[in-house]
């Protein structure tokens, strides 16, 4: 790994100090509301074109650096290039999001590979060697994969979905078939994260976007197992690798995750009480967040008043300023400058 904590105060914060200025950087960072980021895709061709063109995805990864200097770049890739990697098809349609070749009964997994095709990623590594070598030392790199529950959501359904119902009645119905699905995911996921530090990472997050979708019983044996397995395996192969976990929408399961899963800090959501986080999470781990997407795009007073609080709650322990979820795609330029300088001042 390169770049000590000493000089990147995002790994401060997941070594367990508090900064006196929180390290922020935003979910989504790189995306749609920039111009430049549109200027680029629009010549890149596909989204997956983008991802898998170093040259360029390293310069969507570092445009929102130059333009607000947050204190750290996150890949600029997705979650969905893993099951691309094991061989099932990923494209993505113009303003609906994925399209999978959904895993529609138990057989379907023969079909996939059992263990990830590095050979299919060289690009992602060969991006997050590039912004390595651009990036001031301050700024910390995040690499990142989906968790095995949020990806399998994706790949049964072959598309985003609003209540995950395709994913949730595969794992009832199926249950063998199912859990061999996340064996080959936590195997993929782990070889992929080893693999980003390899290449320069500092630090990785694990989204969970869909933990909030599973009965406590399903939400233990889907989310935490599965990412503790992940972060167990990532840390025998790399003993000092720094982890952030999101599992969006736990909320009251989020103490079972820290209890559960070895991650060094934890991501919150925009539904999660403050009070309740500072006493009963960040009390034992880091946090990161958690300011709603919305607020961002609002602006003004409102989204003053958000940072606000979420500073008087965090600011006193080890926190880092973030989003609850992604930026969402028409958020105005200023008003991310405007958080920026907020957080800072
Ligand atoms: O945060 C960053 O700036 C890094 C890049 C990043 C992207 N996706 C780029 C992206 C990261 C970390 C992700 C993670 C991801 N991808 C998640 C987990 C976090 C979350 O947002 O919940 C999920 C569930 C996906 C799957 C995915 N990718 C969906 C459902 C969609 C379509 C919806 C949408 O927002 O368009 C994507 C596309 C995607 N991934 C875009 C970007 C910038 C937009 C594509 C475009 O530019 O046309």
């Amino acid at each position: 790994m390169s770049g000590s904590p000493a000089i990147k105060p995002l790994l401060h914060v997941l070594a367990g100090t508090r900064c006196p200025v929180p390290p922020i950087w935003l979910m989504r960072q790189a995306g749609r509301y920039l111009p430049e980021y549109r200027a680029i895709r629009e010549q890149a061709g596909s989204f997956l074109d983008l991802c898998f063109d170093a040259k360029r995805a390293a310069e969507v990864t570092l445009q929102p650096i130059r333009r607000f200097g947050f204190d750290a770049a996150i890949l600029f890739s997705d979650i969905l290039v893993v099951p691309h990697a094991l061989g099932q098809r990923v494209s993505f349609v113009e303003g609906e999001g994925p399209r999978l070749d959904a895993l529609k009964e138990p057989a379907a997994l023969d079909k996939l590979r059992r263990e990830i095709d590095h050979a299919r990623l060289v690009a992602v590594y060969e991006t997050i060697a590039r912004v390595r070598s651009d990036l001031a030392p301050s700024v910390a790199l995040l690499g990142f994969c989906g968790a095995p529950w949020t990806v399998a959501t994706y790949m049964i359904a072959g598309c985003g979905t609003p209540n995950q119902l395709p994913a949730r009645s595969f794992a009832y119905e199926h249950r063998e078939a199912f859990s061999l699905l996340m064996d080959i995911l936590v195997d993929a996921s782990a070889s992929y994260l080893i693999r980003q530090f390899g290449a320069g990472v500092d630090a990785v997050q694990i989204f969970d976007t869909w933990a909030g979708s599973l009965p406590a019983d399903e939400f233990r044996r889907w989310c935490l197992v599965p990412t503790q397995r992940i972060v167990a395996a990532v840390h025998r192969q790399v003993p000092d690798a720094r982890i952030i976990g999101f599992p969006r929408g736990a909320g009251t399961g989020l103490g079972r995750y820290i209890d559960a899963v070895a991650v060094d800090a934890v991501g919150l959501d925009w539904t999660v009480d403050l009070d309740f986080a500072r006493e009963h999470i960040q009390a034992r781990r880091p946090v990161q967040g958690n300011l709603d997407p919305l607020a961002l795009r609002v602006g003004g007073g409102v989204l003053d008043r958000s940072v606000d609080e979420i500073l008087a709650a965090f600011g006193q322990g080890p926190f880092i300023f973030n989003l609850g979820h992604g930026v969402l795609p028409d958020t105005p330029v200023a008003h991310v400058e405007r958080l920026v300088a907020r957080v800072r001042r």
